[in-house]
């Protein structure tokens, strides 16, 4: 590589750009992907490609020439791509895959199964063949059955596929209760486990405020309200927005693939492949995972007692029952 300062010691743009460290590929531009854009680029974390469908070109094209017209105010450096082409995504360090519909008022994420399955599927497949050694970060609803999707589909090895669920649905429950208490959300530690759906558990027990359990500070009633709402929060934006959230799922992707490339060994909530950990028999759920360059590096098993058990062995039964309907309709997945 070139000496990055010239010979009047001057700092050569392009080839400060050419030693940045990580590639991050979102694929579909929506909310979500174009909110993941914007938190990955702001922070720095590496250049970054955006891809959608080719009706899509002129959409993902815009949105990252505008993003990337924030830079000189917001005061980051990146590449910023919008594409149509999986060439443009090659060898990217991570990948976020955020390509499918979004729900609607009244729908479930589960009523998304059938139309999102196709998408992920082939996204996988394009992602393995152009980025054979990233790490997927899956976004895209029913969470927990695409995850499974994109790790049939590519052919990943299980430490490299990773669903975001429990970030945003902990920061959810995290939000709620520092709003109950009037306090900083920064204060607020919490856990949050399961399958991303109306079964996801929050576990009040695993929650302090700065190390205070939150039992101690709220009452069983409040508890309970604030542990309903994060599980219907999602429901809840769409009911006021028609469409589903879009800031705070980016968020907590961008969070994962920060945690990915710059190898910070995180404790975060995330679907992670699960074979004897909690007894799931290989499953993608909602558990504690260390987080680093490769990917899953572990996933954490705590204890529950029996409520808990019974809660998470629903939620496992529900991922179970989804991924049973992607297998029935793709038997190539199946295998
Ligand atoms: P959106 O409709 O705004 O964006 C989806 C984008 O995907 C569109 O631009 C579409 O053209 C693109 N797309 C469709 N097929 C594609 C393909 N084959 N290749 C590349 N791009 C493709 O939807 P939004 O709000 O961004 O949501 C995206 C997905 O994320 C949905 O399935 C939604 O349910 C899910 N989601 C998941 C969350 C989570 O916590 N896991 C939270 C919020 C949304
Ligand atoms: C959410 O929880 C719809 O999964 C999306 O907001």
């Amino acid at each position: 590589m070139a000496d990055p300062i010239d010979g009047a010691g001057h700092l050569l743009r392009e080839e400060l750009l050419v030693m940045r460290r990580a590639k991050i590929s979102v694929i579909g531009g929506g909310n979500v992907g174009a909110s993941c854009a914007l938190w990955l680029a702001s922070k720095e974390l590496g250049d970054v490609v955006v891809l959608d469908i080719p009706k899509a070109e002129g959409m993902v094209k815009g949105k990252m020439l505008d993003l990337a017209q924030c830079s000189p105010i917001e005061r980051f450096d990146a590449n910023i791509t919008g594409t149509t082409d999986y060439a443009d995504t090659a060898d990217s360090d991570v990948v976020i895959v955020t390509a499918g519909l979004p729900r609607k008022p009244g729908m479930s994420r589960d009523d998304l199964i059938q139309t999102n399955v196709k998408i992920v599927k082939s996204v996988a497949e394009q992602v393995a063949a152009h980025s054979p050694e990233a790490v997927m970060i899956v976004v895209s609803n029913p969470l927990d059955a695409m995850v499974y999707t994109a790790w049939k589909a590519s052919g990943f090895a299980t430490n490299r596929i990773v669903g975001q669920a429990g970030c945003l649905d902990v920061a959810r429950f995290r939000t709620f209760i520092a709003m109950e208490l009037g306090c900083s959300v920064e204060d607020i530690q919490a856990l949050l486990l399961g399958g991303h759906g109306d079964d996801m558990v929050p576990l009040p027990r695993y929650t302090s405020v700065h190390g205070i359990p939150v039992t101690q500070l709220l009452s069983q009633d409040k508890i309970t309200a604030c542990v309903d709402r994060a599980k219907a929060g999602g429901g809840e934006i769409v009911k006021l927005m028609g469409t589903s959230a879009y800031y705070a799922p980016a968020s907590g992707s961008v969070m994962m693939a920060e945690a990915i490339v710059k190898d910070k060994k995180r404790i975060l909530p995330c679907a992670g492949y699960c074979d004897s950990e909690y007894g799931v028999g290989g499953y993608f759920v909602g558990v504690p995972c260390v987080l680093g360059a490769n990917g899953v590096e572990k996933v954490i098993e705590i204890d529950f007692d029996a409520d808990e058990k019974a809660l998470m062995d629903e939620s496992i039964s529900h991922v179970k029952d989804l991924v049973k309907i992607v297998r029935d309709t793709f038997p190539e997945l199946a295998v």
